[in-house]
This record gives C-alpha cells, structure tokens and sequence, in this order.
C-alpha cells in the first residue's frame, strides 16, 4: 500500500492492504468503551461530526479491539513501536491485551497525559488524564532520548559538579588532585517523564475542527519523535480528524490513515492540505509565566480570598465567596489607567460571562475616587484611602490603647 494516503473502511480491513513488517510506529485513539455517541459541531455550529461509542459489554469491546491489535502487531518493523491511547474506560482491558499480544517485555510505559480542566466533578474526582500504553514489537526497538527542562527548583548548578560516593558512602563532590571540584559535562536537561502536562485543545485553537475528541498535534509530535526518524512510516487505524498525520506530515514521515467514517476522512485530507499547529502559550512560555503574569495585581490584591484569573485582560480574580449567588470579579487599576478605564475594561471582560458582581480595586486618585459604585461597578478604595476615610470618620468605636 503507498504511504501518505487516508483510507474509509473498518481498519480489520483496510489493514489487509497494508504489508506485515512496514510500519514504524501505530498511534492508536479508537473508541474508549464511554458508552455513548460522541458527537461534536464544527467551528461555524451548522455541522455536526459523530462517532458511535456503544457496546453491548466489555465482552464485546475487548473481542473487537483484540482482532484489530493481533492484526497491528503483524504490520510492525521489529524496531517498531505502537501507542494505545485510551481511558479509564478500558485502560485495565487495553493493558492485558497488549500484554498478551506483545508480551510483558515489550511493555515500555503508561503515558499519563494530564490537562487541566475547569468542569466541575459530579461525586468524585475531577477526571484530569488519559492513559497510552506504549509497547514495543520486539528488544531492539528505535528510541530517541528527549530531554525536558528542568524544575524551577532544581539547583542546576549542583548538577554541573560530578560527584562520588565517599568512604560511608555518603555522595560527595569529586575532586582533583588540588582539591578543586570537576565539572560533569553539560547537562541537556531531564529526560522526559511518563507523564506529560499538554493542554487539550481550546474551544479557539486554530487547529481544532469539531471533530470530537480531537487530540492536540502537540501530543502527537512528541510520540512520533520518541520512536520515529525522518521517512519513517506512521499509522492511524482510527484516525478521526488525523491529528496523527497532520503531526506525521509536519515532520517529515510518511503517514497512513484509515477511518470508517466519511466524514473523518473528508476533514483529514482538508487537514493534510495545510496542516496547522496551535503553539501553546502555556508550553512555550512555561507554566510559571502565568504565575508571574501580573506580579502587580498579585500584590495589590494580596490577603483577599480569591481566584487569580489568568489571561484575562479585564479581570484580575474572582472571590471566593459570592454575592446574592453571583460570582464577583475583580480588576486592579492599572498604573496608566483612569477609574473609568478600569470600570469600563473590567465591563467588557465580563460580558456574557451571565450574572456577575464587578470591582475595580482603586490604586490611585481621580475624579471618580472617592465614589463607591460607578456603572454599576463597586469601588474598592486603596488602603491609603481607607485609612484616611477612617481617621476622619472620628468614630468612638474606636478604642484608645495606652
Ligand atoms: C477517538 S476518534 C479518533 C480521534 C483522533 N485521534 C483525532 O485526533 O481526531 C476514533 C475514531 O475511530 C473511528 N472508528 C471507529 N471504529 C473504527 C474502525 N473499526 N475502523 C476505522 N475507524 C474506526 C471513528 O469513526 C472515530 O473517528
């Protein structure tokens, strides 16, 4: 079969096509055993993308997924590799399959990929990871060390000196014979863990299609480079919107797609045509950016019970108590700002975010200042002002201490 091509069909098919020992890596995302249809709507909303998820019983799901690894394992190179991503759903049922039809010796790792999600969680867990199984065809399988930074609280610099065990076997830095500590090399970072903090995709992102449970190319890229070099071959059984491809084509391996629904194929080649990435500003700049993002509302709003919003550019936080039921948000004014702009900033921050209470906190003088509310926002005065307010409120409450 030529490579670079996405083929409609049940993959148990279509992959009597394909000749044994010629792929380099599968990636797999089948249905999960949710137990439901998953269904989605492209970006315009006029659309709407499915695939069925329904089983009579875990029999009948572990019975269709291991035809289709007996048959997967057949096309791998012996330097090959395959991924299973799945869930909670079947991860125990998807283990012992692989296992059987691998072997437990070429189980490599579980992959957690974790993402942050805001949902609320019924009457447990927030459900926050996926699970891929990694297995490999045989020993001599095709690996490429990647290396991660390191934690912020790393002391690289120790890092740089080699050490020894001393005498009680206690690890010391080694030394030369005038005493001076020996450098160890360079240092290229960590190596990558088995578990990966990527992002699922927006509801803006530019890649995103619609399709549902589209995964991001992000997560794709990073196990086609574990296991793959240039020219390599990749397959996707089930390849849905072709995340996988778009990742394969972006760099540079060839890539088969087989799918069993018309409209999957239909997006993967529109995809293939001008793939497209979403950077992701969380990756990119670190996680901690965020949390430096805005030192300066951090600090003014230091000691109040609240949430700190990120990327936001009219809201600062939200309390964590409410107000009549309704969440309240808050906006520092910001050095250049007037009390207008930050009233009116925080406004248009928090339109069609459904009820909601505003504050702007005060952070220096103007005309509006000394006003409690103004377009319906509250004002928060500085503690400036508030002291002020306090010594010319004059007030008996107020003790005397000696
Ligand atoms: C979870 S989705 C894949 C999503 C994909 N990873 C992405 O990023 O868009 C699973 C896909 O498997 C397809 N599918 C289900 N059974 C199949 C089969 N027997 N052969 C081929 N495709 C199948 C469905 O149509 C669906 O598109």
């Amino acid at each position: 079969m030529q490579n670079n091509l996405v083929h409609l069909g049940d993959c148990l098919e279509v992959l009597d096509h394909i000749e044994d020992a010629s792929i380099d890596l599968i990636y797999l995302d089948p249905p999960f055993f949710t137990q439901k249809i998953q269904r989605l709507s492209d970006r315009s909303g006029s659309y709407s993308f499915s695939f069925g998820d329904i089983w009579s019983g875990k029999e009948e799901y572990a019975s269709y997924m291991f035809d289709r690894i007996v048959k997967l394992k057949k096309k791998l190179k012996p330097t090959g590799s395959i991924f299973f991503h799945c869930d909670k759903s079947a991860s125990h049922l998807v283990r012992l399959m692989l296992d059987y039809v691998f072997g437990e010796s070429c189980f490599r790792s579980e992959i957690i990929w974790f993402f942050r999600r805001w949902s609320n969680s019924k009457n447990g867990l927030l459900p926050s990871h996926q699970n891929i199984f990694w297995y490999s065809a045989g020993e001599n399988y095709k690996f490429n060390k990647i290396f991660g930074d390191y934690s912020s609280s790393t002391n690289v610099d120790q890092l740089m000196q080699r050490r020894v065990r001393d005498e009680r076997g206690k690890a010391v830095y080694d030394r030369d014979e005038e005493g001076a500590v020996i450098s160890n090399g360079a240092k290229q970072g960590v190596p990558l863990s088995d578990v990966w903090e990527i992002p699922y995709l927006n509801p803006k992102a530019k890649e995103r299609t619609g399709y549902p449970t589209q995964k991001p190319v992000l997560l794709l890229e990073r196990i086609i480079e574990i296991c793959t070099s240039k020219g390599d071959v990749v397959l996707d059984p089930f390849c849905g919107s072709g995340t996988t491809l778009v990742a394969a084509k972006l760099l540079g391996r060839a890539y088969i797609g087989i799918d069993q629904s018309e409209d999957a194929i239909a997006l993967t080649k529109k995809r293939l045509d001008s793939p497209v990435k979403t950077e992701s500003r969380l990756l990119e700049a670190g996680r901690n950016s965020y949390e430096k993002h805005d030192q300066y509302a951090a600090t003014i709003l230091k000691g109040l019970d609240y949430i700190p919003v990120q990327r936001n550019k009219g809201i600062d936080g939200v309390l964590k108590a409410t107000s009549d039921g309704l969440p309240v948000f808050v906006r520092v004014q910001r050095a250049n700002e007037t009390v207008i702009d930050a009233v009116a900033a925080i406004r248009r921050a928090a339109k069609n975010k459904g009820g909601c209470k505003l504050i702007v906190a005060c952070t220096h003088p103007d005309i509006f200042f000394k006003q409690r509310f103004v377009d319906g926002v509250a004002l928060l005065p500085t503690l400036g002002e508030a002291v002020n307010s306090l010594l010319a409120e004059q007030t008996e409450d107020w003790g005397t201490a000696k």
